[in-house]
């Protein structure tokens, strides 16, 4: 598939997934929102496509904000529906894709670039990396869910200081925060990202798309996470996976999960 702001790559069951504005630093405009979420639809169904990895193009940014020129002149209906469209077709489509997604952040993640990286299921950088949310300096807040998945991830406060201040944190503040699982140098940030797919592919893939169900029910409103475990935890054992998965473990021997 031909896109012009991203780049995507499938390799051994991992699709690569680059977004590809380098000189723009890889700012969200329009035109890369709907090719990220084009290019997540078609993964969705694709089935040799097992996990996703997420990262920026060059050596200094994941992605520094939604494309500010874009937004300059917007009236407040504009902005709701940037908000809106924005959130339903790639931010909330990460967060709830049913295959694993990590996010590789290699360089600034600010604005939507720290949202679309807190909307994947976890997220590694590099130790170049800073994050924020500096949309407040614009006069304007967060809008692609940065209000709501920051004090998830690290809590009311210090979302609520980071938002405030619009400053950023380098990547060994992120992990202390827990705004990120792992740190490594740049250099090695890809081969990171790689084994830790490796390690999820080993497991299987329809027992992992439950636990994104589950876990994400958590932080539904008005939904009981506890109940959505017990359907999800039901629903496996119809799988063939759980057949294989139980059967390798009993006979001794490595499963070789049908994905089914
Ligand atoms: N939207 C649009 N363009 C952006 C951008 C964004 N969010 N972030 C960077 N760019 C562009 C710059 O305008 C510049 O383009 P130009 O060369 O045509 O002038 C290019 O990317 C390089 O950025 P530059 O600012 O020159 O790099 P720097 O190393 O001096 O600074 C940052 C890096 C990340 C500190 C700075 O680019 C920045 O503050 N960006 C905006 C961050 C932000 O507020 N994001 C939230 C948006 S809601």
């Amino acid at each position: 598939m031909d896109y012009e702001n991203i780049l995507t790559e499938e390799q051994n069951g991992i699709l690569h997934i680059t977004i590809n504005r380098p000189k723009k630093l890889n700012a969200l405009n329009r035109a890369t929102i709907k090719e990220l979420h084009e290019a997540f639809s078609n993964a969705k169904e694709d089935h040799e496509v097992k996990v996703i990895i997420l990262t920026g193009s060059g050596e200094k940014a994941f992605v520094a904000g939604a494309d500010i020129s874009e937004f300059a002149d917007f009236s407040p209906e504009e902005g709701r529906e940037l908000a809106a469209r924005g959130q339903a077709s790639l931010f909330d489509f990460v967060a709830n894709f049913p295959k694993p997604v990590i996010a590789a952040v290699n360089g600034f993640a600010l604005g939507g670039g720290l949202e679309l990286a807190m909307a994947a299921h976890f997220r590694i950088a590099s130790d170049n990396a800073k994050m924020g949310l500096p949309e407040v300096s614009l006069g304007v807040i967060p809008g692609y869910g940065g209000t709501q998945r920051l004090p998830q991830l690290v809590g009311k406060g210090r979302a609520m200081e980071m938002i405030m201040t619009a400053g950023m944190i380098d990547a060994n503040q992120a992990l202390q925060y827990n705004l990120v699982n792992h740190v490594t140098s740049l250099d090695e940030l890809p081969e990171l990202a790689q084994e830790l797919a490796q390690k999820i592919m080993k497991n299987s893939l329809v027992a992992i798309s439950g636990a994104i169900r589950a876990i994400n029910a958590n932080y539904e409103d008005g939904v009981n996470g506890f109940e959505v475990e017990i359907g999800e935890f039901g629903h496996a054992f119809g799988t063939a996976d759980f057949k294989e998965g139980t059967d390798a473990f009993l006979n001794k021997r490595k499963a070789d999960f049908p994905g089914e």
